[in-house]
């Protein structure tokens, strides 16, 4: 059983740039004395179970760090072939790990984020191990903490929305690459590679992770980062 990582980095970063007013994409920004996107390719190369990582930049991507990320090693493979939405640079990637991998289809592939660069190791080994040989796949996920409201145009609360069963979803999220690349032929227009295996009839299992691997968004998110990456106790 081989498993690839795919990390989508073809993204501009609108709702960060908006607020901080700084043009370099999201991926790029300097995190703990990184660009953001350092820190996600670097625990996924390291991780044992990993063959290789595949990341996907836009075609135009004139900032990748060539240097900074040779050291990472021979693991990393640097596809140019981002797409107009996430599910397009994911589903690139996915063709274009076809052409680089012999005999790929029945293999895993996790999907991660460029975004969220405090993954750890021990994560991606439990999403591999509660995930198992389960035909639907799975993703780490959080149990929603949050009363929810449903709020009007006005900004006023209407109802308040039951979070029993309501997840967060994360990534890593793991599939089979051909049901990937299936599900994303049927379902294009998803924000996360879970939504289009829903989409198929089939129900990935959610792998309880916790609020460290947070998505950087906006520029707190970036200072939230930091803290937990500097914070954080060394991983036996
Ligand atoms: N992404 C991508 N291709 C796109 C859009 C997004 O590969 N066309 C990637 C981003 O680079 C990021 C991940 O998908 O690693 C999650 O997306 P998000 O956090 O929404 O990043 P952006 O789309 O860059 O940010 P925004 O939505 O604020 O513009
Ligand atoms: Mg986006």
């Amino acid at each position: 059983m081989r498993y690839f990582a795919l990390v989508p980095a073809a993204g501009s970063g609108s709702r960060m740039g908006a607020v901080s007013g700084r043009s370099l994409p999201k991926q790029y920004l300097p995190l703990a004395g990184r660009p953001m996107i350092w820190h996600a390719l670097s625990t996924l190369c390291s991780a044992p179970a990993i063959s290789r990582v595949f990341v996907v930049l836009a075609p135009d991507d004139a900032d990748w760090p060539e240097e900074t990320m040779a050291a990472l090693g021979d693991k990393l493979e640097v596809l140019r072939c981002g797409g107009e939405t996430r599910a397009l640079s994911v589903a690139n990637g996915l063709r274009a790990m076809s052409g680089e991998v012999d005999g790929i289809a029945d293999d895993w592939v996790l999907v991660h984020d460029a975004a969220r660069p405090c993954l750890t190791v021990a994560m991606i080994d439990r999403l591999i191990a509660e995930v198992g040989d389960d035909d639907a796949g799975g993703l780490l996920a959080v149990p929603v903490a949050d009363t929810l409201k449903r709020g009007d145009e006005h900004g006023r609360a209407q109802q308040t929305v039951p979070r029993e069963g309501l997840w967060q979803a994360q990534t890593p999220q793991m599939f089979r690459h051909r049901l990937l690349r299936d599900a994303l032929d049927f379902a294009p227009r998803v924000t996360d590679e879970a939504s289009a295996i829903e989409a198929l009839g089939l129900s990935p299992r959610l792998v309880t992770a916790d609020i460290s691997n947070l998505k950087v968004t906006y520029p707190l998110d970036l200072q939230l980062a930091e803290w937990i990456l500097r914070n954080r106790a060394p991983t036996p």
